[in-house]
C-alpha cells in the first residue's frame, strides 16, 4: 500500500508504466486477483477486501498523478508571456579609450610601424636623464612627478611613454619605428580637465636621413584618417627636452571646419600632440650615433583624442567605470 502511495511520474509515459505494471491484465495486482480463487474459503472475505482496497489505491494515484502532470503543463503554459520584452543577454563592450587606441595603432600600424611596451614603475635614467633632462633642471618640473623612492637611485611613475622609446632604442639598432601606448602618472588635482593618471601613445622613427617633412606627413595622415579627410594641420614651435626643433600640432576643429565655435575657443584650431626631431643627445645616450642616424618622435593623450572625437565633457568619467557611460559607446565598435 505504501508503495502505490510513494508513486511518483513527471511525464505521461511514466504514469503509464505504473499503470501497466500494477493494473494491466500481467500486472501485480491483477496476478494477485488471479490467485484469489486458492484462498480458503474462510479468508476469502477479508483478502478480497485488502484487494480492493489496493486496486482502489493504485487507480487513485493514477489518476492523482495524471491530474498534476495536467496541471503543471496548464502552470508552464501560463507562464510563457509573448509580450513581455525578452530578457537581454548582458554583452561586455569596449572602453572608449580602447577604441581609440586601437583605431590609432590601426592608423599607424599601416605605416609600418610597431607597438613596444615598458614598465610603468621606471628610473630616473629611462624617464628623464637618457632623454636630455639635465639634472635639477627646471625642465623636469614641466611632468609632475611621482617619485617612489630617492636614494640610491631615483624609482618613479612614468610620466610618459617616452621611457619606452628609450629602452627600444637601447636594445634594437635602427630602422626603429614603434609606437608605445601606455598608462602615465603625473602628480596633479583631480577635475573634470585633468587626472594623475592618463594614457598616451607616443611614436619614434629612427632612420638614415629622417626629416622634419617625414614627420609632418605622417602626422598628416594620421590627422586626416583619425578626423576626416578635410582636417588641416598646423604645426607651432614648441619646447621638448628630446627634440629638436619641438613643435605642438593643432588640427583645423572638425566640430566648426575651422570657422570658430565654442568647442576651438573661436580659433579654429584644436591641439592634438607634442613632437619634434629627436635631439641629437638622445640619440647618443641610447648607443646610436647621430651623424649617421635621425629620427623623430611625437606624443598624444588618448583621452584628448577621444574627447575630440566623442566629446566627454569630464576626464574622470573615464575611469569611474560607470556602465551608463560605458553603454554609450557600445555602437562605437
Ligand atoms: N613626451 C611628451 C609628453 O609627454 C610628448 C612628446 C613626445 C613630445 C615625443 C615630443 C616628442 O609631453
Amino acid at each position: 500500500m505504501a508503495e502505490i502511495q510513494a508513486l511518483s511520474a513527471s511525464t505521461p509515459e511514466e504514469v503509464e508504466q505504473i499503470r501497466i505494471k500494477y493494473l494491466s491484465k500481467k500486472g501485480a495486482i491483477s496476478l494477485l486477483m488471479n490467485d484469489f480463487r486458492s484462498i480458503p474459503a474462510d479468508m476469502k472475505r477479508e483478502v478480497g477486501q485488502k484487494l480492493n482496497e489496493l486496486k482502489n489505491a493504485a487507480n487513485d494515484r493514477l489518476a492523482e498523478l495524471r491530474e498534476n502532470l495536467a496541471s503543471n503543463a496548464e502552470a508552464a503554459k501560463a507562464d510563457i508571456d509573448l509580450t513581455r520584452t525578452a530578457t537581454r543577454f548582458p554583452m561586455g563592450s569596449r572602453h572608449p579609450l580602447s577604441i581609440v587606441k586601437n583605431d590609432i595603432f590601426q592608423i599607424f600600424g599601416a605605416m609600418g610601424f610597431t607597438i613596444a611596451e615598458g614598465p610603468e614603475i621606471e628610473d630616473d635614467w629611462h624617464v628623464f636623464s637618457s632623454l636630455n633632462f639635465p639634472p635639477d633642471h627646471p625642465a623636469r618640473d614641466m611632468q609632475d612627478t611621482f617619485f617612489i623612492s630617492r636614494s640610491p637611485q631615483d624609482i618613479l611613475l612614468r610620466t610618459h611613454t617616452s621611457s619606452v622609446q628609450t629602452r627600444t632604442m637601447e636594445s634594437q639598432k635602427p630602422p626603429i619605428r614603434i609606437i608605445c601606448p601606455g598608462r602615465v602618472y603625473r602628480n596633479e588635482a583631480i577635475s573634470a580637465r585633468a587626472h594623475c593618471f592618463f594614457h598616451q601613445v607616443e611614436g619614434l622613427y629612427i632612420d638614415r636621413n629622417v626629416s622634419f617633412a617625414d614627420l609632418k606627413q605622417c602626422l598628416l595622415y594620421f590627422a586626416r584618417e583619425m578626423f576626416g579627410p578635410e582636417t588641416k594641420i598646423r604645426l607651432r614651435p614648441s619646447y621638448f627636452p628630446f627634440t629638436e626643433p619641438s613643435a605642438e600640432m593643432d588640427i583645423s576643429c572638425h566640430i566648426c571646419g575651422g570657422k570658430g565655435c565654442a568647442f576651438c575657443k573661436g580659433t579654429g584650431w584644436v591641439e592634438i600632440l607634442g613632437c619634434g626631431m629627436v635631439d641629437p643627445n638622445v640619440l647618443e645616450a641610447c648607443g646610436i650615433d647621430s651623424k649617421e642616424f635621425s629620427g623623430y618622435a611625437f606624443g598624444m593623450g588618448i583621452e584628448r583624442i577621444t574627447n575630440l572625437k566623442y566629446r566627454v565633457k569630464d576626464l574622470r568619467m573615464f575611469s569611474e567605470n560607470d556602465v551608463r557611460f560605458l553603454h554609450e559607446f557600445d555602437a562605437a565598435r
